[in-house]
């Protein structure tokens, strides 16, 4: 028995994606939706609280301040309301509104910024506002999850911890993440690298992001990709990046449901869409363990990935890039 559903971080099922087409490559997905509020993010959100209020570095008074437009604003909702926090969410015009409501229904204040910055996206300005928020706010805690290193530490200290005490029952040759703010990746990749050397770390990117040097473009299916690259990433131990563009991510969305019956999100069809890449580049003659973290729920995407006249729209802005 658990008191609170939000408790019931982790432990989250690892799938066989069997595939007869390809004999060599067993593909395994953790399933980090079925955490209490639906994505990887509750593993952070309730490390970084917890860890903050146990350090005395925040008290039962401090307002909590992120800027996120998705799973980790979420989170953070959810986890500062059960420790009785002040959560407030810099968001922007292009947050869905299921997000949104899930963020505002969890108690959290809401801001929300509908100016571009120089770059023609939000988040220059939505730091900007957290900044101006903070000096302007007593006894306030920005998360700044690009740069937290708690942010990393809650990933290494859970899930990495949960991947290497699979790894005994299922020997890992790779290991695929998508990367935003980078804390997945550096923090598990720390962790599984310690005890599993050989395990190659993968790191999956979409096209339009610049995390690893690509060309900043229009992205349009939230959580993977930044239009910045994250501090934190400075510490990850990455063997070999991968990009994928969105028609990919969406393909292989709905390739997982039909085949599977695994109704994930879009970062998730991006990483799977990644694997099958990677793997027709680099052709194996003998039989490889390959994990993939699926990072959230296909529901928070019903109106874009999962809905044909978006997908119609994304093929014709596509089309218009080729
Ligand atoms: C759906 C989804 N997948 C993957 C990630 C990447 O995680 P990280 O920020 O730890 O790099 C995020 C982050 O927001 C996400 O929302």
């Amino acid at each position: 028995m658990i008191n609170n559903i939000l408790e019931k971080i982790g432990n989250t099922p690892l799938i066989a994606l069997i595939n007869n087409e390809e004999p060599n490559l067993n593909v395994f997905a953790k399933l980090e939706f079925y955490n209490p509020t639906g994505s990887v993010k509750d593993r952070a959100a309730s490390y970084i609280i917890n860890s903050l209020l146990n350090q005395g570095v925040i008290n039962s008074e401090t307002t909590i301040i992120e800027s996120s437009s998705g799973n980790f604003g979420i989170s953070l909702s959810a986890y500062a309301k059960q420790k009785g926090l002040k959560f407030i969410c810099v968001i922007d015009n292009t947050t869905l509104p299921v997000n949104e409501m899930m963020i505002r229904l969890q108690g959290a204040e809401v801001i929300k910024i509908s100016e571009p910055d120089e770059r023609g996206g939000y988040l220059l300005n939505r730091i900007r506002k957290v900044k101006e928020i903070v000096e302007n706010t007593d006894n306030i805690y920005w998360v700044n999850q690009y740069e937290n290193p708690l942010n990393a530490q809650a990933y290494y200290n859970s899930l990495g911890n949960e991947i290497c005490l699979e790894i005994p029952r299922q020997k890992l040759d790779y290991l695929f993440m998508g990367v935003s703010s980078g804390g997945t990746i550096t923090g598990v990749s720390q962790k599984v690298k310690k005890q599993y050397p050989n395990a190659k770390i993968i790191a999956v990117d979409v096209e339009g992001s610049v995390i690893f040097g690509g060309q900043s473009r229009k992205r349009f299916i939230p959580g993977i990709g930044s239009s910045l690259r994250p501090k934190i990433l400075d510490s990850a131990q990455i063997d070999d990046v991968i990009t994928v563009d969105e028609r990919e991510t969406v393909s292989a969305c709905i390739e997982l449901l039909e085949k599977y019956n695994i109704y994930a999100g879009g970062s998730s069809g991006s990483v799977y869409a990644a694997v099958n890449k990677y793997f027709q580049m680099h052709k194996v003659d003998r039989s490889v363990n390959i994990m993939c973290v699926f990072a959230d729920k296909g529901e928070r995407y019903i109106t874009t990935i999962y809905n044909p006249e978006w997908r119609e729209m994304i093929e014709s802005y596509n089309l218009t890039l080729a």
